[in-house]
């Protein structure tokens, strides 16, 4: 029994000295932060930045409530612009479920986590845990070296005559006119540029499209696609912004929507890896074909998983994308006549003929329409990245903003690009209407980022702009006039990107 209870008052020193020894430890490992921060922040003269005054100083639900209600009902952009302009500057902190992260309307910091210190920065763990379930490790989800080789592989396959293939265009917007009623009756135009953007992608990269707007019953898989791609990015956005909390929520759907979509991708993949094989003992049967981007990946000698993950990462990245930016196009053609007119007045004086490529370029009004309308609505409203170790950034900090801040490793900086682009000291007064001429003495710098910037910038940029101008021009010539049929006001669906949430509701007169 002796021996017992001095065996316990042994342990029991063990714990204490143990205790102690941690406490020891926290206090130097803790004084040894505070030294390397406080340097970092002494040479680069920080000043603190403004915080966001919470009712719930704790975890910051007043803004989690708020948010969580917005999402449901649209409108979410527009508190969020709110809320800096209450603050009175373009850059502050706010709690994120009891989390500081810092919020930024300025383009200097976000030229400095996207180009001048692109390496301090990496995508937040929590997109990466959202997307790669579905996307695996493709250009969209990774970071670093894993995403340098994603890059270098992809990019060169998005060179402008690969992209400019107009004939496809053409095919997939004819098929989409022809669902446009002639006698004016009501039609929600967003409903076919989804189609739309979904029948041209899968075409590009897989080689067959969907073809939903065949209407062809044959085609069953390529609309069960469709419905599963649609179901599991809604829901994947869903887990970006609640994280963890998403991954409890048990969803069968969820599961199957998966299931299929990989089903569908790896047949493609299987097939045209076949192929290859084939025509490596038949060369030149395959020269006069069409671009199609899984042909030339599959030449890479790459894993079939690997490109099946980078496919779906360009068609998560490149199709709702486009029929967003159309469907805000039509959304303000639809009210605004003048515009209307002097856009179409440019279309028809080009004749009735397919548009080639340098008609498009040749197009400034249409350009200017197009940057206007991603101007006022980005279709990446906001973005964010992560601090992978201690560092600063240019702007936000005292109390006229102008100091550089410090931001701590493992800290999240969202960047709302939505708030930028309706600056009133960067745009004007009339920053908030919509005005195409307005591009007439714009030269776009860090100020505009529709598409991104630095070596993250978007590659289908140059895709997306010929897609959106080819159908806009073809819309057009076949008809003279439209009428929005839909008097609510516009806010925003929200998915991994966003689309007005009513539709584009209009009437379309015939030429
Ligand atoms: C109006 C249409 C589009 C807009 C507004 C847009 C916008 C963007 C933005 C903001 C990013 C940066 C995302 C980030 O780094 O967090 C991005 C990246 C990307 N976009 Fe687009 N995009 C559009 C169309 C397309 C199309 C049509 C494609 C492909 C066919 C495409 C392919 C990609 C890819 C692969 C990336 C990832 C690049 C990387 O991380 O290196 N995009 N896009
Ligand atoms: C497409 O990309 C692959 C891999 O980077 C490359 O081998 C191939 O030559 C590219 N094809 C074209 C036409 O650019
Ligand atoms: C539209 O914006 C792009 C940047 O995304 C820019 O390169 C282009 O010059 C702008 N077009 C016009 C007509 O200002």
């Amino acid at each position: 029994m002796a021996i017992l209870l001095q065996d316990l008052s042994l342990t029991s020193k063990g714990i204490l000295a143990f205790f102690a020894l941690y406490i020891v430890y926290q206090i130097v490992r803790l004084s040894a932060q505070f030294y390397r921060h406080n340097s970092i922040i002494k040479k680069n003269g920080c000043k603190p930045v403004a915080t966001y005054p919470h009712r719930d100083p704790i975890f910051g639900l007043d803004i989690f409530l708020e948010n969580s209600k917005l999402t449901k009902t649209g409108g979410f952009w527009d508190r969020v612009r709110e809320r800096y302009l209450a603050l009175d500057c373009w850059t502050f902190s706010q709690l994120l479920l009891g989390t500081r992260v810092i919020n930024t309307a300025e383009p200097e910091n976000i030229k400095a986590m996207l180009a001048t210190q692109f390496k301090d920065f990496e995508l937040p763990p929590r997109r990466k845990e959202a997307l790669q379930p579905i996307f695996g490790h493709g250009i969209f989800t990774t970071d670093g070296k894993e995403w340098e080789a994603s890059r270098a592989l992809l990019r060169p396959n998005f060179s402008r005559n690969q992209i400019a293939d107009i004939e496809t265009f053409e095919h997939h917007v004819s098929a989409m006119i022809s669902w446009i009623p002639k006698d004016e009756t009501t039609v929600d135009l967003q409903e076919l540029f989804f189609m739309l953007t979904l029948d041209s992608a899968t075409e590009f990269l897989f080689g067959k499209s969907t073809s939903v707007l065949e209407g062809d019953v044959t085609n069953e898989e390529g609309v069960k696609f469709g419905e599963a791609f649609n179901y599991a990015t809604a829901r994947m956005s869903l887990q970006t912004r609640l994280g963890k909390l998403a991954v409890i929520l048990p969803d069968k759907k969820f599961k199957d929507s998966v299931n299929l979509i990989h089903e569908y991708v790896q047949n493609y993949v299987q097939k045209a890896l076949h192929k290859k094989s084939l025509t490596l003992e038949t060369p030149g049967e395959a020269n006069s074909r069409r671009y199609v981007f899984l042909e030339e990946l599959a030449k890479t000698g790459y894993s079939e998983k690997k490109i099946q993950d980078e496919l779906l990462n360009i068609l998560l990245a490149g199709r709702d994308t486009t029929a967003g930016l159309l469907s805000y196009l039509f959304h303000y053609l639809a009210r605004r006549p003048d515009v209307f007119d002097k856009l179409r007045a440019e279309v028809v004086a080009l004749g009735n003929d397919q548009p080639t490529f340098e008609d498009m370029k040749g197009m400034k009004y249409l350009q200017y329409c197009l940057n206007e309308t991603l101007r006022m609505q980005p279709i990446v409203p906001s973005n964010f990245r992560f601090a992978i170790k201690d560092t600063t950034l240019p702007v936000g900090g005292g109390p006229d903003g102008k100091s550089p801040i410090f931001v701590k490793a493992g800290t999240q900086v969202n960047y709302q690009v939505y708030v930028m682009h309706r600056r009133k000291d960067l745009y004007g007064e009339d920053a908030l209407e919509f005005k195409p001429e307005r591009w007439e003495n714009l030269r776009p710098s860090w100020h505009f980022l529709p598409f991104n910037g630095g070596p993250r910038i978007c590659i289908g940029q140059q895709f997306a702009l010929t897609e959106a101008s080819y159908a806009t021009i073809r819309i057009l010539q076949a008809f003279k006039r439209i009428e929005p049929r839909d008097s609510s006001i516009l806010t925003e669906a929200m998915t991994l990107t966003m689309a007005p949430r009513n539709g584009v509701k209009v009437g379309l007169i015939p030429a």
